[in-house]
């Protein structure tokens, strides 16, 4: 690669805003990129990583196939550029990828960015590596814990992990002003079901805001079934009952999560209903993977392969090029039509929920 072809941070930035943000098939905005870091992880969650599936024998991918840092950077900033103004880095574990706070301060140095986070299982959040991602310019964390109670959280993760060093991850996030906390807790009918209201009451008042999420049939080796899901009809119901709740509005357009709050002014939680009430209408959501391919949906069958790109000695203007026809091209949506098939089962709307997909770990959630 050589440096001619690529445009200076100051051209660079006269280009954002400069351009319409660019629209897909069915007129949604490019504002979101998700960026998964690498495709490993410490845990082996059961309905992501099962050991049966990703055992030791199991081929992650090679150094040298995944993006570099460098890499990743110049596909952000021409992301930005396209009209992206959130970037969420996710894994696997993303703290797992040597050198993550180099990359967050690449990527808080782009021109543009209005809200960086990160997804992570908290295993590695000790206090000192959230000051460090905080300093490199991180501005929030969400940690995904799906119950309060050790037996089932271990069961859950399939590591031993106990529930009390993910509680010190999301204080020391805290306390580093990697604020809010979001909490991420994915709901199974017969796992977790009866930690919904705990993790409620541990929750509020902190400031921390727990988010509920709808099983879904990501990936092919979770053996989903739509008898696992508990409804965010259902989630909010019980809560309700015993901390009575409000609907409030969304933060922002296209927000994944249906916010409530607690009428009693302890704060509030988020709902994630991608099952029961599907959000693609709104999806503004991009996905690059570790190894450099594009999806342009959570539950595509294929990507676009940037990496190639990139390597090839392309040019800014031919990747930014690229990327303004993949997006304009677009036009998933997955759960609408899973939702669609498990009413009414048309044939058309079935064969693209029973194609198969990407892994979650892969893609990053
Ligand atoms: P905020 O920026 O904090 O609002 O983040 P977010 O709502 O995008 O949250 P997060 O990245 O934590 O996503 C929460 C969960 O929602 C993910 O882990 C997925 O399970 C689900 N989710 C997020 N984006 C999509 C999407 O585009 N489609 C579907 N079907 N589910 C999604
Ligand atoms: N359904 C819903 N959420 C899931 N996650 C992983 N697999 C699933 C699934 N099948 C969540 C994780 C984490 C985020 C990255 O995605 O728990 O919070
Ligand atoms: Fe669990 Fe997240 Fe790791 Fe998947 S990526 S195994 S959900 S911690
Ligand atoms: Fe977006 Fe695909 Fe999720 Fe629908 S299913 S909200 S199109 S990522």
């Amino acid at each position: 690669m050589t440096g001619e072809r690529r445009e200076t941070p100051g051209r660079r930035r006269a280009a954002i805003g400069a351009r319409p943000p660019l629209a897909d098939a069915r007129g949604r905005a490019l504002r979101d990129l998700r960026i998964s870091v690498t495709d490993r992880c410490n845990f082996r969650c059961v309905y992501c990583m099962p050991r049966e599936v990703f055992g030791a024998d199991h081929a992650f991918l090679d150094r040298k196939e995944v993006l570099s840092l460098e890499e990743i950077a110049r596909i952000a900033a021409l992301f930005v550029e396209q009209g992206v103004r959130k970037i969420r880095l996710t894994g696997g574990e993303p703290l797992v990828r040597r050198g993550l706070e180099t990359l967050v301060e690449k990527l808080a140095a782009i021109p543009g960015v209005e809200d960086l986070s990160l997804t992570t299982n908290g295993s590695l959040l000790t206090p000192a590596r959230a000051r460090a991602l905080r300093e490199a310019g991180l501005g929030r964390v969400t940690v995904s814990l799906d119950a309060l109670d050790d037996a089932v959280f271990k069961r859950i993760n399939d590591v031993n992990f106990p529930v009390s060093g993910v509680l010190r991850a999301i204080d020391a996030a805290a306390e580093a002003g990697l604020a809010p906390v979001k909490v991420n807790m994915v709901v199974k009918r017969g796992g977790n079901e009866d930690q919904i209201v705990p993790m409620a009451g541990r929750f509020r008042g902190t400031g921390h805001i727990v988010r509920y999420i709808e099983y879904m049939d990501v990936g092919n080796s979770n053996g989903w079934e739509l008898a696992d899901v508990v409804s965010a009809r259902e989630i909010v119901e019980r809560i309700d009952e015993r901390h009575p709740l409000e609907p409030i509005g969304a933060n922002y357009p296209g927000e994944v999560a249906n916010r409530w709050r607690y009428r009693d002014g302890a704060g509030e939680i988020g709902v994630i209903a991608s099952v029961s009430q599907p959000f693609c209408g709104g999806c503004t959501r991009a996905r690059l993977s570790a190894e450099g391919r594009l999806y342009t949906c959570l539950f595509a069958t294929s990507g676009h392969d940037l990496r190639a790109l990139l390597r090839s000695g392309a040019s800014d203007r031919e990747v930014r090029s690229r990327l303004a026809g993949i997006w304009g091209r677009r036009d998933d949506r997955y759960s609408e039509l899973r939702t669609a098939a498990t009413r009414t089962p048309f044939a058309a709307d079935t064969a693209a929920a029973e194609a198969p997909r990407i892994e979650m770990s892969y893609i990053g959630g």
